[in-house]
């Protein structure tokens, strides 16, 4: 098997565009501003994985910081594995349904919308790309 090339970015307070090739990541830019927008997710790390490691139907959760969906065989989805209830780790995903264990609250795996509460917010989405197998996941 493929040894997992896995690298990721954390950047709690410095919000700026990351870029990742390959293994390796370099930062393309750092953000000067301190403006806040509530209506907004953070900007947010960013990783890599091969799509090998997301099932088809289902989804995989990376470094306790994205849950990656693949609920159609090439159609990925990338959000915050943070559940928007109390702060959870989503775990479980199936092909319609992010599931957070603590209070059973459902998100899509499309969207990340709620699809069943208590959670009243969807889990802020990621973009993802797919190119030559491997995924990039970056900051909205
Ligand atoms: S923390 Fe996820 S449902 Fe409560």
């Amino acid at each position: 098997m493929e040894t997992t090339r896995r690298t990721i970015i954390k950047s709690a307070s410095v919000a700026g565009s990351v870029a990742v090739v390959g293994s390796s990541a370099v930062l393309t830019s750092a953000c000067t501003s301190a403006e806040s927008d509530d209506s907004q997710a953070e900007p947010g790390p960013a990783a890599s994985l091969s799509s090998s490691e997301v099932p088809v139907g289902s989804g995989t959760v990376v470094d306790d910081t994205y849950v990656v969906t693949q609920p159609k065989e090439g159609e990925f989805h990338a959000f915050s594995s943070v559940c928007t209830h109390q702060g959870c780790q989503v775990r479980n995903v199936t092909e319609t349904e992010i599931v957070c264990p603590c209070h059973s609250s459902m998100f899509s795996t499309t969207t990340g919308e709620v699809l069943g509460g208590p959670a009243t917010e969807p889990l802020p989405e990621y973009s993802v790309s797919e190119s030559s197998g491997e995924l990039t996941i970056s900051g909205t």
